[in-house]
């Protein structure tokens, strides 16, 4: 695989693989057996069965961490929980902007100054336009709807948010290109799509102005993950 010396625009640089492991043991495992991965993904899985430890075990290889909680508390809660996160060392954590701007600000405040970066999350990719309506009563149209939530984040001081790689060039165009966007649903070409509806593959997510790509199944379910990695990091490459 050709090197990009610069980690900053090296596509892997890009690449956040996600822990879904139901045991310590098991993400670790995969750590190691993928050295070259520098962002790792903590869900809420992983994290119940034991956050401290996987955090720890990551700042000492020295990772980034993805902590995705998708907070959504009143306001000092979700504040206490991101100063937490602070002291783990988390590079990003997800925070639901549907839980307000007095939610958004006050977390926002506790992370201020420090390596934890706060994503919102604008509304779960799991629940469609009609769920919206009839379900949660919202009367906006979802894609809009989605616009006003990361407008709201942005206002709120947040660095961010999670979305699918659909949606990214039209927040770009409303967010300006320092609003950082770290999409999910991504494939490459022939990967299983499982139960992933809208999918991209990375270099079309690229593309199309996604900062970060969250990548699960198609390298921890490969056969073999290095060679998996390996072949994405390929693929991300533009020109
Ligand atoms: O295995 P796969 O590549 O589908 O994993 C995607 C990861 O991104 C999972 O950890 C999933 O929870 C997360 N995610 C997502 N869609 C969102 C937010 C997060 O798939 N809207």
């Amino acid at each position: 695989m050709k090197i990009n010396l610069n980690p900053e625009t090296a596509p892997e640089s890009k690449i956040i693989v996600a822990l879904d492991f139901p045991s310590v043991k098991e993400a670790i495992d995969l750590c190691d057996r993928l050295p070259q991965v520098c962002f790792w993904k903590v869900g809420l899985e992983l994290f119940i069965t034991d956050g401290s430890t996987i955090l720890r075990e990551l700042k000492d290889r020295n990772k980034k961490i993805f902590l995705d909680l998708k907070l959504h508390d009143i306001p000092n809660t979700v504040a206490s929980a991101c100063r937490v996160a602070t002291k783990y060392g988390a590079d990003f954590l997800t925070i639901h902007a549907s839980g307000g701007k007095a939610m958004m600000q006050a977390a926002q405040a506790e992370v201020q100054g420090s390596a934890t970066q706060l994503l919102a999350v604008s509304l779960l990719t799991s629940i469609s336009a009609s769920e919206l309506a009839n379900d949660l009563k919202v009367q906006m149209e979802l894609t809009e709807y989605i616009s006003q939530m990361v407008l709201l984040a942005q206002e709120c001081g947040l660095s961010g948010a999670v979305c699918s790689p659909h949606e990214v060039t039209n927040l770009r165009s409303l967010l300006g290109d320092r609003f950082c966007f770290v999409t999910p649903g991504i494939r490459p070409t022939g990967a299983a799509v499982g139960d992933q509806s809208r999918v991209m593959t990375p270099k079309q997510a690229i593309t199309m102005g996604a900062n970060y790509l969250v990548i699960g199944r198609p390298i921890t379910a490969a056969i073999d993950p290095l060679v998996a990695w390996e072949q994405i990091c390929q693929d991300c490459v533009i020109g």
